[in-house]
């Protein structure tokens, strides 16, 4: 199989029964994209697949023809981070840090749907990803920003939603 990731192609030997998760982190060596209940219950394993976020141990690698864009496509090495990232950062939104990557990965795709129109959406959008360190506050606020930088309009509406 052929799997192609942050642009470029990758080939694969493997079994029809491989996940995306364990191509990843097992085969490919992008151990970025984390295994948390591996049951499609915390969004620790969330990549984007043709732009839409996905549960990456869910899903059999033989089965994706999309591109796929895991946290290491983000943005290159040496090269600033994604504006997310780069939010997450700003507003302290990890302690841990084990969650981080799939929350990163959902939040862009949550703006990217216009679904952080304000908050309680920002909440209800961000609730398939699970964070035991509870920093859901602070993503909150990481998300906001980005959504107000890339969207302004959104920003007037979470103003006037308080
Ligand atoms: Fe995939 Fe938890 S590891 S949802
Ligand atoms: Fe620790 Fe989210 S930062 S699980």
């Amino acid at each position: 199989m052929v799997l192609t990731i942050n642009g470029r192609a990758h080939r694969l030997s493997a079994e029809p029964r491989l996940v995306l998760l364990d191509a990843l982190r097992e085969t490919l060596g992008l151990t970025g994209t984390k295994k948390g209940c591996d049951q499609g219950q915390c969004g620790a394993c969330t990549v984007l697949v043709g732009g839409r976020r996905v549960l990456s141990c869910f899903v059999l690698a033989a089965t994706v023809r999309e591109e796929i864009t895991t946290i290491e496509g983000l943005s290159a090495e040496g090269k600033p981070l994604h504006p997310m990232q780069q939010a997450f950062v700003e507003h302290d939104a990890f302690q841990c840090g084990y969650c981080t990557p799939g929350q990163i990965m959902s939040a862009v795709a949550c703006v990217n749907e216009g679904h952080a129109g304000s908050e309680d959406e920002i909440r209800e959008y961000m609730s398939g990803n699970l964070c035991r360190c509870a920093a859901y506050p602070n993503i909150v606020q990481a998300i906001r920003q980005v959504a107000a930088e890339m969207h302004p309009e959104a920003d007037l509406r979470m103003t006037e939603a308080g």
